[in-house]
């Protein structure tokens, strides 16, 4: 029986990102909390999103952003009790605002009471939910720390003197690797998924997937089938909710992206690390090459789909691009050595690196709402917020949401020095300017257009659904493509430079046949020969729906 478009919701979905203790603090300790977030989904409503993606939530040490999880069944105190998720939650479901946990089972924190037990006793059942070994083998570079020049010692295996053996962890040595081939860990994660699922959560953001079927080193045991273990969290996940969503971080080579959808018993979506760096590196160069080549290295997605996204809360990862491509990237997005990261990344957000040019963010985010897919939005996002590179790290793109132009940016009435980050302040990308509260009162702000933008992909089904062509590169600055659905088509193009440009392309329209702009603008003309050009303003870009009523069509057009 074929899924019920009820399932299939994230198809035209679309997601905020965000982290709870970044976004408002309700009780004016510093640290943003559930609350917090709650009086906000007003906001988040008026945006128009409809899934929040929450970074981790749980308790913790806190030594990386959250994602050293020390117990899986609660709420960091530090954000608000397990009762004010719940009344979260509830507040979230009545504004039709679904949620995406992040489910971290990769490793844990080295204080959660699995690991310390493990440590402390080897008769213990918890020693093999973990990776161990009495003598490391030599390292191999292919599978390295995940941070290279940000830790100390950069070996995946760490001696515990209390265990008298090493244990396994490919991200920062606090976090230990969990042994996903132990069965017992397994069913662990299930009933994790399980209490979430039954607090109303809409599905996980599987943290490190890529990582977590791995094999693991030679002398352990091995995953006979590593896809399985993804697979059954899907099966436990719709077991309890069918509408369940499984979203992963797989940033694994193109080749083996096509695996984790498991014909459809796998993930549904997968976060697009490809297109990701292919499109900044076409808003980099101004051209539309790069795009092309992105969108011909993707697998293709037809039962499960990508979740496209310009910046996330980590680095951004270019590293998988030509290297000629990535050194031009660099050199304009992330001229100076501080704005980069593991050899591999920027640490910067998106609107700083188009110098805060309304055009080119514009024209930016229209781009990745057009693609193929689910659009991801970072907090902060739609408002152009900039980064803070005195902070370390990834750090540097985590400051708190920019509310108003009152202190703290209106996150926080605590004293400043005690905010969970500082707020940026001063310069183009300060609170003073770039917040909230301004740009709701400009009629042509981002915030404005963005929620337009918002708007206008949730009722291009179209783009979620439909079948995705390329229809015209030939000029090297613009792309136009288009989606077939039903009968009823859209057609996006976009201007990547500074100069007009022009682009002509067959739409085989016949007479009766109407286009109707949906958003942008652009100078369109149809010829008799159902050909038609589109003529764009520097960095403009248009988004057309043809209404096929014209001879022998017996399509009714959508909305
Ligand atoms: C991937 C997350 O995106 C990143 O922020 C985190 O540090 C690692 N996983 C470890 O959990």
């Amino acid at each position: 029986m074929a899924p019920s478009s009820h399932d299939t919701w994230f198809k035209n979905a679309v997601v905020y990102a965000l982290d709870v203790e970044a976004f408002n603090d309700s009780n004016g300790d510093g640290v943003g909390d559930f609350p917090g977030l709650m009086e906000k989904l007003d906001y988040l409503d008026r945006l128009g999103v409809s899934a929040l993606w929450l970074l981790p939530f749980y308790p913790t040490p806190n030594r990386d952003n959250g994602y050293d999880v020390k117990d899986y069944y609660g709420v960091d105190p530090r954000l608000g009790t397990l009762g004010d998720f719940v009344e979260f939650m509830d507040e979230a479901d009545a504004h039709g605002i679904r949620v995406i946990a992040d489910l971290v089972v990769n490793h844990t924190s080295d204080e959660h009471p699995w690991f310390r037990k493990a440590r402390s006793d080897p008769e213990s059942p918890y020693r093999d939910y973990y990776v161990w070994i009495d003598e490391p083998p030599p390292e191999d570079p292919e599978r390295g720390t995940v941070f290279p020049g940000e830790v100390e010692d950069e070996r995946v295996w760490t001696y515990d003197e209390e265990a008298e053996a090493y244990y396994y962890h490919r991200f920062y040595p606090f976090q230990p690797d969990l042994n996903l081939a132990n069965p017992d860990v397994r069913s662990e994660i299930y009933r994790i998924m399980k209490f979430w699922l039954e607090l109303g959560v809409a599905g996980f953001r599987i943290d490190a997937a890529t990582l977590m079927i791995q094999p693991k080193p030679p002398s352990v045991e091995k995953l006979d089938d590593p896809h399985e273990v993804l697979r059954s969290l899907k099966r436990h996940a719709v077991s309890r909710r069918t509408d369940a969503v499984l979203l992963a971080e797989a940033d694994d080579a193109p080749g083996e992206l096509e695996s984790y959808f498991g014909d459809g018993a796998e993930m549904d979506l997968l976060m697009n690390f490809v297109l990701n760096a292919h499109m900044i590196a076409a808003l980099a160069t101004e051209r539309a090459a790069p795009l092309v080549e992105g969108l011909e290295r993707l697998p293709p997605a037809d039962v499960g789909q990508w979740m496209n996204f310009l910046r996330n809360y980590d680095e951004l990862n270019i590293g998988r691009l030509p290297p000629d491509v990535r050194a031009e990237v660099f050199d304009r997005f992330a001229p100076e050595p501080n704005m980069r990261i593991y050899g591999r990344g920027i640490r910067r957000r998106l609107a700083p690196m188009l110098e805060g040019d309304e055009r080119r963010i514009k024209l930016a985010f229209s781009l990745l709402f057009s693609m193929p897919g689910t659009p991801m939005l970072l907090y902060g996002d739609e408002i152009g917020m900039g980064e803070d590179l005195s902070l370390p790290g990834r750090t540097s793109v985590r400051t708190p949401m920019q509310w108003t132009d009152e202190e703290n940016a209106g996150f926080s009435t605590a004293p400043a020095e005690e905010l969970v980050l500082p707020v940026v302040s001063g310069g183009p990308f300060g609170y003073g300017t770039v917040n909230v509260a301004t740009q709701r009162a400009e009629a042509e702000s981002l915030l404005n257009w963005m929620e337009r933008l918002i708007a206008t992909r949730r009722e291009s089904r179209e783009i979620g659904e439909g079948t995705f062509s390329v229809i015209g590169a030939e000029n090297p600055c613009a792309f136009a493509h288009r989606y077939d659905y039903n009968g009823n088509s859209v057609v996006c193009v976009h201007n990547l430079a500074d100069e007009t440009c022009s682009l002509e392309f067959d739409l085989e329209l016949v007479q009766g046949d109407a286009l109707y702009p949906l958003l942008g603008t652009a100078e369109h003309t149809r010829h008799d020969d159902g050909t038609c050009r589109v003529t764009l303003d520097g960095y403009g870009y248009i988004w057309l729906r043809l209404h096929r009523t014209g001879a022998g069509s017996s399509v009714t057009p959508p909305g």
